[in-house]
């Protein structure tokens, strides 16, 4: 009994050093292992007298339970110390500020067109789409500028083949239109024009914003008013607008619009090149031969289109000198929007 006194010393001893989990695994071998310090101990219960048997058998069987109860108890203690630690070590600093991802924002022109869309949509018409890479027809055939026309020249086109062109303006999208649909119905069709030509106030990419009203009754008083109640609504209420004969093989009458130069107030600027006037897009009723190219009766419909470049818009707008500004993507120039 003397030595299983000081059995269990050693045990609680070594008990009490073991640091992991694993090493715990080595006491109980050696003390209640197959062979064991306690399991030999208790193999040699059987060649005692049966009285000493009974009670040194009780004796080794409560230093078993205590042993085995000393284990559990130390290996939840070890197993909470290394939560514990984990824990620790993957703390959160809540309070540490986190990394700051600055909210992006719609590109100026983005943001034009939108406002452009916005103020049309209120007024009844539909955003509609075509393609970029257009057929010589759309372009041009069926807006009534055949080849060798001279109105051609009025836009420098790139040329895909002979009959494909990148479209040099939204106007296509008027036909497109006028195919699908069934009048009455009004469109405004956004999008990406392009032409061969660069310098301070072009890129051979711009956007552009196309109109479109067909009905029985449209008249040029429909076309004016719709355009100057966008325009008041765009630029303000108070800018004067002037409509200028023009010509565009598409309209017949075509109209220019200007406005009243918005940073002079129409004392004369370099802006406006000492007019008081800027032209802001063209404009003008179908032309009947364009309706009749796409199987409208002119004698039954009428109706009435414009066009604007966004860029133009923008650059007014928001002071903005020059074009190429727009796709250089420097961020000191895209935050001011
Ligand atoms: N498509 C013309 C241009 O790009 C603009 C326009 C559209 C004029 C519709 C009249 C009617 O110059």
């Amino acid at each position: 009994m003397d030595d299983l006194s000081s059995i269990k010393q050693s045990f609680l001893h070594e008990l009490s050093l073991v640091q992991g989990i694993a090493g715990l695994d080595d006491i109980r071998v050696k003390y209640l292992g197959k062979k064991g310090v306690l399991t030999g101990k208790l193999k040699t219960l059987g060649a005692l007298p049966p009285d000493e048997r009974r009670s040194a058998g009780i004796v080794l069987n409560e230093m078993k339970v205590l042993m085995e109860n000393e284990l559990a108890l130390r290996k939840q203690a070890l197993k909470n110390r290394e939560l514990e630690k984990k824990l620790a070590s993957e703390a959160l600093d809540i309070t540490i500020p986190g990394n700051y991802t600055p909210p992006g924002r719609l590109h100026p022109l983005t943001q034009t067109m939108l406002d452009i869309i916005d103020i049309f949509s209120a007024m009844g018409f539909s955003v509609e789409e075509g393609p970029e890479v257009e057929t010589d027809y759309y372009n041009f055939e069926a807006l009534n500028i055949p080849r060798e026309h001279p109105a051609r020249d009025m836009q420098d086109t790139f040329y895909v083949s002979d009959d494909v062109v990148l479209r040099t303006h939204t106007s296509p999208v008027q036909i497109r239109a006028m195919q699908k649909r069934k009048p009455p119905f009004r469109i405004i069709a956004p999008g990406k024009v392009y032409r061969c030509d660069a310098d301070i106030s072009h890129t051979p990419m711009f956007h552009q914003i196309e109109g479109l009203m067909v009905g029985e009754d449209i008249s040029f008083s429909h076309l004016k008013a719709v355009l100057e109640a966008f325009l008041h609504r765009f630029f303000s209420p108070d800018v004067p607008v002037r409509f200028r004969p023009s010509y565009f093989p598409f309209t017949e009458p075509s109209a220019e619009v200007d406005i009243g130069c918005i940073f002079c107030k129409g004392a004369g600027c370099r802006t406006c090149k000492t007019s008081g006037w800027i032209e802001i897009l063209g404009a003008g009723m179908v032309n009947p031969r364009v309706f009749e190219m796409s199987g409208y009766d002119p004698q039954v419909y009428s109706g009435f289109a414009f066009g604007m470049g966004i860029e133009r818009i923008a650059m007014l707008k928001y002071s903005i000198d020059d074009i190429r500004l727009f796709y250089e993507n420097d961020i000191r120039f895209l935050r001011q929007f």
